[in-house]
């Protein structure tokens, strides 16, 4: 493929000359003069192992060459941004890099038949990328299609990521591009699938990893603060953590939905972030945990209330299915602020045998809910009618809620992440962040 690729930094360098490996004929673009005479001569813009002796073979091999404006009007098959995308002073993206590409493009390319294919590999947010695809759309006589497809090299290692991406991500419209062939095209030597997703996902999961490996080492680094106080070492800890591939370094606990809760977790998040601020050690992320949870329950809160329901019915109380532990409930909290506000309440919670409560299961029901005793009902039909709102807290109450339908008025707030087909049969159903 005829390659034109804009940026030529750490991100660009790197995906020209692997480009240019991988078969392609790869121009270069860059706004620096000094960097695209460095290509030209065979040498490397970027510090970056075996990059200098990549770039020189492709030059050597004519497979690689750069300019300062292109002024043949992209005659290129595809097009690869890899501009900058820095912070402003105030935190927000400057993406004015990627708009100028894009004008430039559209100023340098004359109306074509041939097919376009715009890879944007500058982290972006939705907006710039639905901007982008937008102009390209409204340009319709360059036949060019946009495509978000973010990158995950590593500086220090980029090469060896570059050909052994950690995922393989394209956002784009179009779902007729048959991007598992140009994947193979760009990538011959990984066997990755694709993800092929909207736009909008795709900008959003290249942020959401970013912000994810920002959390881990923040994360290990707070808990390695508090292994300073106690004298433990924090590589053995941090092994010990990551040794537990089931609940730890796994999909667990890694799907939006309900807040945490239960006797465990927000008491120990408490007692850790107690303990290392009293040793003057403050563990910023850990301590955030709570405000943030916390949060999350409120603004649920406002979402239902905002809805102005008489009556609600909550499928699950406790603080997860399978258990009739009401400690740390967020669907206890919900329920309780629904209650003070007036709102009629009723509960389906088959595990819930309020006669049956013992200790600090019905402490915490006396303090926190005591009119659960009367609201309280066993079985489900009863539960939701009259309730212009159903709240599904427990996946395991779904089979019932299938059989028994609910009313045609009443919205159902799905907390548990429900599939299209159950959806579709239930009507009405909002889901938490889906
Ligand atoms: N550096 C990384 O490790 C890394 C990893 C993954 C993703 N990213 C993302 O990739 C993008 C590029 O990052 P980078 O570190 O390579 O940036 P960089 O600043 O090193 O390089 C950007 C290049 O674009 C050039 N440029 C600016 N405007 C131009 C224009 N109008 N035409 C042609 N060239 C122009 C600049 O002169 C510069 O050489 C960013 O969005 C970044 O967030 C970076």
């Amino acid at each position: 493929m005829r390659i034109a690729l804009y940026g030529l930094g750490y991100v660009g360098s790197v995906t020209a000359a692997m480009l240019a490996k991988a078969g392609h004929a790869v121009t270069g673009i860059d706004i620096n003069p000094v960097k695209v005479d460095l290509i030209n001569k065979g040498e490397s813009p970027v510090n970056e192992p075996y990059l200098a002796e990549l770039i020189r073979d492709q030059v050597i091999h004519g497979r690689l060459t750069a300019i300062k404006r292109d002024e043949n009007g992209c005659n290129s098959d595809a097009i690869f941004i890899c501009v900058g995308t820095p912070s402003r002073n105030d935190g927000a993206l400057d993406d004015s890099q990627v708009r100028q590409v894009v004008e430039e493009i559209l100023a340098n390319r004359s109306k074509s038949d041939d097919p376009l294919i715009v890879f944007n590999r500058s982290t972006c947010l939705p907006d710039t990328h639905l901007w982008a695809n937008r102009v390209f759309k409204d340009n319709s006589d360059l036949n060019a299609n946009y495509v978000v497809h973010p990158e995950f090299l590593r500086e220090g290692s980029a090469l060896s990521d570059f050909q052994s991406p950690p995922l393989l991500l394209f956002g784009t419209e179009d779902k007729t591009l048959d991007l598992e062939s140009l994947s193979k095209e760009f990538y011959p030597n990984t066997c990755l699938p694709i993800h092929n997703v909207g736009i909008v996902e795709a900008s959003i999961a290249k942020y959401a990893s970013n912000a994810f490996h920002a959390a881990k080492i923040t994360f290990a680094n707070e808990i390695g603060s508090i292994c300073n106080i106690v004298g433990a070492d924090a590589r053995s800890v941090m092994e010990i953590l990551c040794a537990d591939n089931v609940l730890n370094i796994s999909q667990a606990y890694l799907r939006p939905g309900m807040p945490y809760g239960g006797s465990c977790l927000p008491k120990d998040v408490k007692a850790l972030v107690n303990f290392a601020t009293k040793a003057k050690t403050n563990p910023e992320m850990l301590n955030s945990l709570d405000l943030s949870n916390d949060q999350q329950v409120q603004s649920l809160c406002s979402r239902i209330l905002a809805k102005n329901p008489t009556s609600v019915a909550f499928l699950g109380i406790s603080f997860k299915e399978g258990t009739d532990d009401l400690r740390g409930s967020p669907l206890v909290v919900i329920a309780r602020t629904l209650i003070d506000e007036g709102v009629n309440v009723q509960v389906y919670d088959p595990n819930i045998h309020i006669e049956k409560f013992t200790g600090v299961n019905l402490a915490f029901l006396h303090s926190m809910i005591p009119e659960l005793q009367h609201m309280s009902l066993d079985n489900l039909p009863e539960a939701i009618s009259g309730s212009e709102i159903v709240i599904l807290g427990h996946r395991n109450l779904l089979p019932e809620l299938r059989e028994h339908g609910t009313r045609r008025s009443s919205v159902i707030i799905d907390l548990v992440g429900i599939c299209e087909d159950d959806i579709r049969l239930l009507g009405d159903v909002e889901g938490l962040y889906w």
